[in-house]
């Protein structure tokens, strides 16, 4: 029998070459660390997973777990942090604080899809900052962040600064509810500015507190968004106060001449119930997520029994090392190229009007209008490279960075997943997504039997069936003409998209319940909108006008 001679999906053997530029970085950190005075633990590669059920951020489905011979469940770190709090809470380390302790090692999640800057073994470098409430703290946190970014190789590279508490102070003066808090705090968190507006319609709050969550996903770039907000007179004690500590925070670390790699980003809203102050994010060229995240987690260590307020940061090595070859390559592009953005347009139904949106904003489509079977063009006056992908692939292209931003349909959006910023309605390729089916199937939607349902989009239609009505089904994957599904007897309905209904007219089936409205999107990479900022916000202003 052949042996198997590949590592296990989205692990990886590191080689050589890439292990010694892994051992530089990890060593790189290390030396940083020591010289702050951080100490370095270990913790063990495994704990009980009931640690992580109540304190952990990281879902439960994103954990390796299985049990011990006793029959209790365990799980693989998903992160270090918490074993650290775990330690310092029930005083393994000694009672003297601040505490200043440092780790590296690998840490584990079930992930999806993998690259190099996301796998399901990861290393990370880290430091906690245990009983130290003070600005000082979080910016000696920020400090450090930015040394080892830049002691590890990186030239291209920005610390984006949050706040948790403005936010949690605007939604105690609307007096939300949590779960209406939480879908806010998700559309802002993804500059979801379509779906935001939508929901903020259905709130019965005034409307200074609207217009300000509909301003929070702009809230990002110089410190004057802080200075600004501050002269605000109808803010809560609560989002001043976050906003004076945002200003604290940055005023040291100007004192220590690091203004130039901070940006700040009021709109950065990650899960409410860990993070208590500061957070921050590092962002670097070319990698499509955050190289580093941090923040301030003061109500975590008291759940291991000292109350004692904390702030840290966790680096992925592999992320800093996918970002030094693509800070390598781009020098290359950049010889040819200089400073284009990249536009992913989807092929098919949308990509005419697409076109037409970026002739009416002047820019030069001539190429892109030949009907030849190039894939990349390039507008030099503008400094614009489109390429022509599928609809489906737009989000991961956008998502990876290799396209900065994206033209794609809202199902495309919903059902990939992706995380991206998505942020303006274009207003056209509007149609519905819908159950379909039989006339007579009507009655049977209530759930009681079991139904099958075919779907091109089974993410949307699983998330319709079980989330949103509480109902199993069992979902029947096709990928196209799915109308036939019900007329072969192949499934009972259709979760399909609906635009003229045509095709439903014409094969005996109609709409049994209508998803949601769709249309064509403007999405955006989450880096790219920090690192091309005024020309992103200057193509979308454009845009904007046109439509
Ligand atoms: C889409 C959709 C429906 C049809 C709806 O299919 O899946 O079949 O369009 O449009 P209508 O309401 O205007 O009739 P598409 O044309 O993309 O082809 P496919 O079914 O092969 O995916």
């Amino acid at each position: 029998m052949d042996r198997i001679a590949h590592t296990p999906a989205g692990l990886a053997d590191v080689l050589c070459d890439e292990c010694e530029l892994k051992y530089s970085i990890e060593s790189a950190a290390r030396e940083v660390f020591k010289k702050y005075g951080y100490r370095m633990i270990q913790t063990p590669m495994f704990e009980y997973y009931d640690m992580y059920d109540v304190t952990s951020p990281i879902h439960a489905e994103d954990m390796f777990k299985f049990f011990d011979a006793d029959g209790r469940m365990l799980a693989l770190r998903p992160d270090i942090t918490t074993s650290v709090a775990r330690i310092a809470g029930a005083k393994n380390i000694g009672e003297d604080l601040p505490l200043r302790l440092f780790y590296c090692g690998s840490a584990f999640r079930n992930e999806e899809n993998f690259s190099q800057a996301r796998q399901r073994e990861f290393t990370q470098v880290g430091v906690e900052l245990i009983g130290d409430a003070s600005p000082e703290a979080d910016a000696e946190i920020i400090e450090i962040t930015i040394d080892t970014l830049s002691k590890s190789g990186l030239k291209r590279f920005q610390v984006d600064i949050g706040q948790v508490e403005f936010f949690k102070g605007l939604t105690e003066q609307a007096g939300l509810d949590s779960f209406t808090e939480n879908t806010i705090r998700r559309y802002i968190d993804d500059k979801d500015f379509v779906s935001l507006e939508n929901e903020l319609k259905k709130c019965d709050i005034d409307d200074y507190l609207k217009d300000m969550f509909l301003e929070l996903p702009k809230m990002f770039g110089e410190i004057d968004i802080v200075r600004k907000a501050l002269a605000d007179d109808k803010l809560n004690p609560r989002s001043k106060a976050a906003l004076d500590n945002l200003m604290q925070v940055y005023q040291i670390l100007s004192e220590r001449g690091l203004e130039n790699f901070v940006s700040i980003d009021l709109s950065m809203v990650p899960n409410l119930n860990y993070y208590t102050g500061i957070i921050i994010k590092g962002f670097t060229h070319g990698v499509g997520f955050p190289v580093c995240a941090g923040g301030r987690y003061d109500n975590l260590i008291a759940n291991f029994g000292r109350d004692l307020p904390a702030t840290g940061v966790a680096i992925g090595v592999e992320r800093v090392m996918a970002s030094l070859s693509a800070e390598e390559s781009e020098n290359e592009i950049e010889k040819d190229s200089p400073q284009y953005v990249t536009v992913a347009l989807a092929k098919g139904r949308l990509a005419e009007l697409s076109v037409d949106i970026f002739e009416k904003i002047g820019c030069d489509v001539t190429q892109l209008r030949e009907k030849s079977r190039k894939l990349i063009f390039t507008d030099d006056e503008n400094k614009l490279k489109f390429i022509l992908v599928k609809a489906s692939d737009v989000p991961t292209y956008v998502e990876y960075g290799a396209a900065d931003i994206g033209i794609v349909g809202k199902d495309t959006i919903l059902e990939s997943g992706k995380n991206v910023y998505e942020v303006l309605d274009l207003g056209f390729g509007k149609c519905k997504m819908a159950v379909a089916g039989y006339p007579e199937m009507k009655d049977n939607l209530d759930g009681t039997n079991l139904l099958r349902v075919a779907s091109k989009y089974p993410h949307i239609a699983r998330d319709y069936f079980h989330r949103q009505k509480g109902q199993t089904v069992d979902i029947i994957k096709l990928n196209g003409s799915v109308e036939l599904g019900p007329i072969v007897g192949l499934s009972d309905v259709i979760v399909d998209i609906v635009e003229s209904g045509k095709t439903l007219k014409e094969n005996g089936l109609e709409v049994l319940e209508d998803i949601c409205d769709l249309s064509a999107r403007l999405i955006v990479n989450r880096v790219s909108m920090k690192l091309h900022r005024e020309k992103i916000t200057a193509l979308i202003g454009k845009i904007k006008e046109e439509i």
